[in-house]
């Protein structure tokens, strides 16, 4: 699974076989260039989901519940019927596995919304979790992470992100599991992997993360044609 948040980016990807397409709202990071998820809206991404699902009409699109969107088991329904309507995307996502959440979970899957759910670090929380880290490290928190992801499947999750959750830690949660894991930043011992395709491309300023190693430099590539075509242009 790679992220995307544009139409053209979109095409390109539906003429690959990319299992499956995220709408993250990493997009509050990599398009609209805020700190953190926070401040994404529900408004953004039913923008961003909706002209992702026009450009990639033969993927399985999977669309981020942004903060602030899903704090009670009402809200929830409402946004998520919302967003799933608008983008016409195949399936929601949303993080964290607290006892509304998965009630939350089981109720849009009873209503017809495939949900893919989302531990470990979970960016929209990342004030409350105390920065990006890798979590499971410790056992109990190890155990809370496996007890979670069962948790999630039992709900009606139909796949699992772990990001950045230790290495053996998403081993057993893949293990223990039927329903396909999908990780980032969480060890190879996963069904499936996610990336932010920005930072694949290196389509960014910055190095991006450590665990994904940029296949492209795009952002330099750009800029210096860039550059090069003003100065023919001005010549
Ligand atoms: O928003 C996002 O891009 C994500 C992935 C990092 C899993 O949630």
């Amino acid at each position: 699974m790679l992220t995307c948040y544009d139409y053209q980016s979109a095409l390109m990807l539906n003429e690959t076989d990319l299992d499956m397409i995220l709408v993250g709202d990493s997009l509050g990071n990599v398009v609209l260039g805020y700190e953190t998820t926070v401040s994404v809206t529900l408004n953004d991404m039913q923008t961003f989901g909706a002209a992702v699902k026009r450009g990639a009409k033969d993927k399985f699109v999977v669309v981020d519940l942004p903060f602030g969107s899903y704090n009670t088991l009402e809200q929830g329904l409402e946004s998520g019927a919302k967003l799933f309507r608008t983008t016409q995307a195949e399936a929601l996502k949303l993080e964290g596995a607290f006892p509304y959440q998965i009630e939350l979970i089981e109720r849009l899957t009873q209503i017809g919304i495939p949900v893919m759910g989302h531990i470990g670090l979970t960016p929209q929380s990342v004030h409350q979790q105390g920065g990006y880290y890798v979590h499971g490290k410790t056992h109990s928190s190890s155990e809370q992470l496996i007890e979670n992801a069962k948790r999630l499947e039992q709900a009606g999750a139909f796949a699992l992100v772990l990001e950045c959750v230790e290495k053996n830690t998403s081993s057993i949660i893949t293990k223990e599991l039927s329903i396909p894991t999908i990780g980032i930043g969480s060890g190879q011992d996963v069904d499936g992997q996610v990336l932010v395709l920005n930072d694949l491309l290196g389509l960014g300023q910055d190095k991006g993360p450590g665990f994904c190693t940029p296949i492209a430099n795009f952002y330099e590539a750009k800029r210096e044609l860039i550059q090069n075509y003003l100065k023919e242009a001005r010549d």
